[in-house]
């Protein structure tokens, strides 16, 4: 595959193991990444993980957003080593020290792996960011992408609306996090609920280095056919 779609990762929620295994069948072909979160890695574990990564040849996102004291989180990422692994996501708010002993969990035993850190989550709004932070969603996201920045962490997600802020402060620091960015839907799709999606093309322009799209690719997978839906 040399399109864009080398850079979406799918998300793989709302699915049971069968009803995964139809739709890899079909579409593997057309998927590099897959996103296997919480709700698959809780009830199939380890094994599901090295199962589908060799049967249908697709990289492995783990969402698992770790958050917790530091050594915790440390042996956590001990427990995946083995494991084919592309990227392991991490909650930035759990501090410069916990995603410093994140890097070095990787670095000690899922060599090739790249943490990612989970911004503010897109769930939360003005008023929760205020409930729990006492603060504007876009200053505790610049907050949160200075821990980034500080940890040299490989790179962050956020909605593609955060991007513009993250760029800003990207231009005082040499180390540049990679940006992946969920909240996409396709130009067609008929969301009026939503306000804080893009398309694919308007992400990539935003500064996304990669996109996490769930039901958008699940519920009309022959999109993944057409790669000019990813330009
Ligand atoms: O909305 P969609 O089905 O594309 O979601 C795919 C993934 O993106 C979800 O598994 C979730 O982790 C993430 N997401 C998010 N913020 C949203 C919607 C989805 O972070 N507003």
């Amino acid at each position: 595959m040399s399109d864009n779609r080398k850079r979406v990762i799918v998300a793989l929620d709302n699915m049971d193991k069968k009803e995964v295994d139809t739709f890899l069948n079909e579409y593997s072909s057309d998927i590099s990444i897959v996103k296997i979160g919480m709700e698959l890695f809780y009830r199939y574990g380890r094994e599901y993980i090295l199962a589908i990564a060799q049967k249908y040849k697709v990289e492995i996102f783990l969402d698992l957003k770790l958050h917790d004291i530091p050594s915790t989180v440390y042996k956590s990422i001990r427990s995946l080593e083995g494991l084919p692994i592309k990227f392991l996501t991490i909650h930035l708010s759990g501090g410069n020290s916990m995603v410093r002993e994140a890097l070095r969990a990787r670095d000690n035993y899922i060599k090739n792996c790249k943490i990612l850190g989970v911004s503010v989550l897109t769930s939360l709004d003005q008023s929760d960011c205020n409930d729990i932070w006492a603060n504007s969603s876009e200053e505790v996201f610049k907050n949160l992408y200075k821990i980034a920045l500080n940890t040299h962490i490989d790179g962050i997600v956020s909605s593609a609306h955060e991007l513009e802020v993250a760029q800003h402060l990207d231009k005082n620091d040499k180390n540049t996090p990679l940006k992946v960015c969920p909240g996409i839907k396709f130009a067609t799709t008929n969301d009026n609920d939503q306000q804080r999606v893009m398309t694919p093309s308007q992400a990539f322009d935003q500064g996304a280095d990669y996109l996490v799209i769930g039901r958008a690719i699940t519920q009309d997978p022959q999109v993944l056919t057409k790669p000019e839906l990813f330009v």
